[in-house]
């Protein structure tokens, strides 16, 4: 087996249009989910607004006006060596309001004009097709994908775009991190994957169970007709992994850890093997749970199987059983605990990179699949030097060591990996926090938390290191 990774290993960037674009109204595009989030910080969540309300501050509407600077951005990705970007198409500038009978032509138009300059500087474009991106609208109207007429609006966008851009995209992913809503307690993880908003008394583990049903439903009739309008279409699922380890040696938390990872990842089950496993079946079942899954979704599922596993790696969890709880009833806010083995970043992201050689294994002794890394990175405050510098050690360290238990997860386990796009390549609104202050990139963006700065873009020191990397093929990690 080689010792390198492959010469065609697609290295590169990854990052979500509505975290970057900005433009928010611009080229006739609609209200999205991510246009009525305010600002939070590291203990302050985003406040979820009725609507766009007036002398709040909302860090997306902004951004960091990719929309208009792509070019130079792109430049500067071109510059590093990047293979591939990742980004997402903005489903509110292709249907503004999620109902329109046609199209936006605007709003395809920058997306052509965007892929053409990507492709012109031999950069593959891989795109996901839901980034917490939904159009607002189908959230006041329908509740978001709690209602199935949101899966044929979905396909509807899907189908639009896999047409338009089939002879200029091969990579795709379905819904970004799918599995975020399995943690249903938490209003914005629910709110940015399927619109989800909970009534008092509602039972919110069922109403996420059916919008999740919905989206893999949804999911899956894109795969197959995408892999109709173009048999060359790689077509993903992407999936937030963060491995549960078990706390201890007792069985109890062994069991308890894997009980974890089936209630978070079953959604990769679904995708891969087009059918519920089932321990949920059965969990649905003692629960009392009425999922309406129809004959002909369940056809739909098995039709439409993904080609890979994209996903997210950031950190890892460890899980404790609870005392006097059953498996069933465990949650994360009652089960999980600090690994005190792990250091953690400002936000409290415990640093694990043997996690990641873990993950790349546990997905593929699963799923026997290739898989894509499509996000990694360190979250940090920055200091900008008085000469303009920024000395971003500590994310150099971070990716460094997650490039190395990528290699080895390659070179010495076997994984078949396509490639690896760390999140945040230019530092852009954080998704969590929607800050500007938390950053990723390896490109700096004058701008902060309180809208402040020019969007002036300068290359921190990593920008050179990632550069070696990629030049090297990672050959000196
Ligand atoms: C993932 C998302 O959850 O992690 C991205 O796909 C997000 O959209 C990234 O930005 C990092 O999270 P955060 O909260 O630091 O932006």
């Amino acid at each position: 087996m080689s010792k390198r990774l492959s010469e065609d290993f697609l290295w590169g960037g990854a990052v979500a249009a509505h975290q970057l674009e900005g433009a928010w109204q611009e080229g006739g595009k609609g209200v999205s989910v991510a246009d009525i989030m305010t600002v939070g910080g590291p203990d302050k969540e985003r406040n979820i607004t009725k609507g766009v309300v007036s002398g709040e501050y909302y860090p997306n509407h902004e951004a960091i006006d990719f929309y208009h600077r792509y070019k130079a951005d792109i430049a500067l990705f071109k510059e590093m060596g990047f293979k591939c970007f990742r980004t997402s198409i903005a489903w509110t500038r292709i249907y503004p309001t999620g109902e329109e009978s046609e199209p936006n032509e605007a709003g395809l138009k920058f997306y052509d004009d965007l892929f053409d300059e990507l492709i012109k500087n031999n950069i593959e474009p891989v795109i996901t097709l839901s980034h917490f991106e939904l159009p607002y609208h189908l959230v006041t109207k329908y509740g978001g994908f709690r209602n199935r007429k949101v899966i044929d609006l979905f396909v509807k966008f899907a189908t639009t775009c896999l047409k338009r851009y089939k002879d200029k995209v091969k990579y795709w992913m379905t819904f970004n991190e799918i599995n975020n809503q399995a943690n249903y307690d938490n209003d914005f993880l629910v709110f940015t994957n399927s619109g989800l908003h909970f009534n008092p008394g509602e039972n919110r583990e069922e109403g996420m169970y059916q919008a999740a049903h919905n989206e893999l439903v949804a999911s899956a009739r894109v795969v197959k007709m995408g892999h109709d309008i173009n048999p060359n279409f790689q077509i993903g699922c992407m999936i937030a992994m963060g491995p549960i380890y078990p706390a201890s040696m007792n069985p109890d938390d062994v069991l308890a850890a894997q009980k974890s990872m089936e209630k978070n990842y079953f959604f990769a089950d679904v995708h891969v093997n087009g059918q519920y496993p089932a321990f949920l079946t059965k969990y649905w079942t003692r629960k009392g749970f009425n999922i309406d899954v129809t004959q002909e979704d369940l056809a739909d599922l098995q039709a439409g199987t993904v080609d890979y596993i994209g996903f997210s790696y950031y950190m890892s969890h460890a899980v404790k059983k609870p005392e006097g709880l059953n498996f069933d009833d465990m949650t994360p806010e009652n089960s999980q605990v600090r690994n005190t083995y792990l250091a953690a970043s400002d936000w409290g992201w415990q640093i694990d990179p043997k996690g990641l050689r873990y993950a790349l294994n546990w997905f593929t002794d699963k799923y026997h699949l290739p898989l894509f890394i499509v996000e990694n990175g360190f979250g940090a405050y920055d200091k900008v030097e008085e000469d303009g510098t920024i000395h971003d050690s500590y994310r150099i360290a971070y990716l460094q060591e997650h490039i190395r238990e990528m290699k080895l997860a390659v070179v010495e386990d076997g994984v078949d990996l396509i490639g690896y796009t760390p999140w945040g390549c230019i530092d852009l609104v954080s998704a969590g926090t929607g800050e500007m202050d938390k950053r990723y990139g390896f490109i700096h963006v004058d701008k902060n938390n309180q809208n402040e700065g020019s969007l002036k873009r300068s290359k921190k020191d990593s920008f050179y290191w990632f550069k070696d990397v990629i030049a090297t093929n990672a050959e000196n990690i």
